[in-house]
């Protein structure tokens, strides 16, 4: 038995403007992404990565094709739907953060959930597990701006761990930090995936990165060129 999906893209295609601007960014990609694997999606820069990750989340629609996310197809459910499915089944970590400037970390943290329902007491205990994890709980209360790009980083992990989601796409999480810092942000999300059965995706261009994964796919102008399976998932019963 293999694992179960967590997003199926079927014959996904994304193309950008129209006429003789469109650029097609995604040609054509079929791709299951699985319950407790680590997927890291690879490729040189403009080759569709973002993609990728933007449609297989629902943040953006495919131009032809079908995305499946646990099990829903995304073209069919509302706008309200989607966001919902959104804050509690994906979080995503962007390339160049998106925190909210004039909210503190804790607060940029809570956001998502906050605009979901109340925040809990064991939404605030695993808050302090995940400012712990990430080495920022003394940051807490400082806003965006006061923080170095590896901490900005870090508290975007926190946020997009913080609803507990079974989907988590993170676009070059440690291309702002230092090594030992990327290594422990890895081995933070690689535990997620083994002990709560995430399905983890990292676009990176770091091999250190890309050797920690289950799967590597390999993108080119918008096709995957390459999946190589890199050793059986700790917690794959076939394996
Ligand atoms: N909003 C957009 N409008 C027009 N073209 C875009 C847009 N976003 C990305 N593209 C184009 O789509 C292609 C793939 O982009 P992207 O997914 O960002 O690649 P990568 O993340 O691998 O660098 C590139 O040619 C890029 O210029
Ligand atoms: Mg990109």
């Amino acid at each position: 038995m293999s694992h179960a999906a967590t997003v199926i893209l079927e014959d996904v295609h994304r193309t950008y403007g129209t006429g003789a601007g469109a650029v097609p960014a995604l040609r054509g990609i079929s791709l299951t992404l699985r319950v407790g694997a680590f997927h890291a999606i690879l490729g040189p820069s403009g080759s569709g990565k973002s993609t990728l990750l933007h449609v297989a989340s629902g943040l953006d629609v495919p131009t032809r094709g079908r995305v499946l996310l646990l099990g829903r197809d995304l073209a069919v459910l509302s706008d309200a739907e989607l966001a919902r499915v959104r804050r509690r089944s994906v979080g995503f970590v962007f390339q160049f953060f998106n925190l909210v400037p004039t909210l503190t970390v804790e607060e940029n943290a809570l956001l998502p959930v906050l605009l979901d329902r109340a925040v809990t007491r064991a939404d605030r205990e695993r808050l302090d597990r995940l400012l712990g994890a990430m080495d920022i709980a003394r940051l807490r209360r400082r806003l965006p701006e006061d923080l170095s790009g590896g901490e900005r980083q870090r508290a975007a992990i926190v946020r997009a761990m913080l609803p507990a989601p079974p989907l988590v796409l993170a676009d070059e999480p440690t291309g702002s930090v230092d090594s030992a810092t990327g290594d422990a942000i890895v081995t933070h999300l690689r535990e997620q995936v083994r002990e709560q059965g995430v399905c983890l995706v990292i676009v990176t261009h770091d091999s250190r990165v890309a050797e920690a994964a289950d799967e590597i796919v390999r993108l080119h102008d918008g096709r995957i060129v390459e999946r190589t399976a890199q050793k059986p998932s700790p917690t794959d019963p076939s394996a």
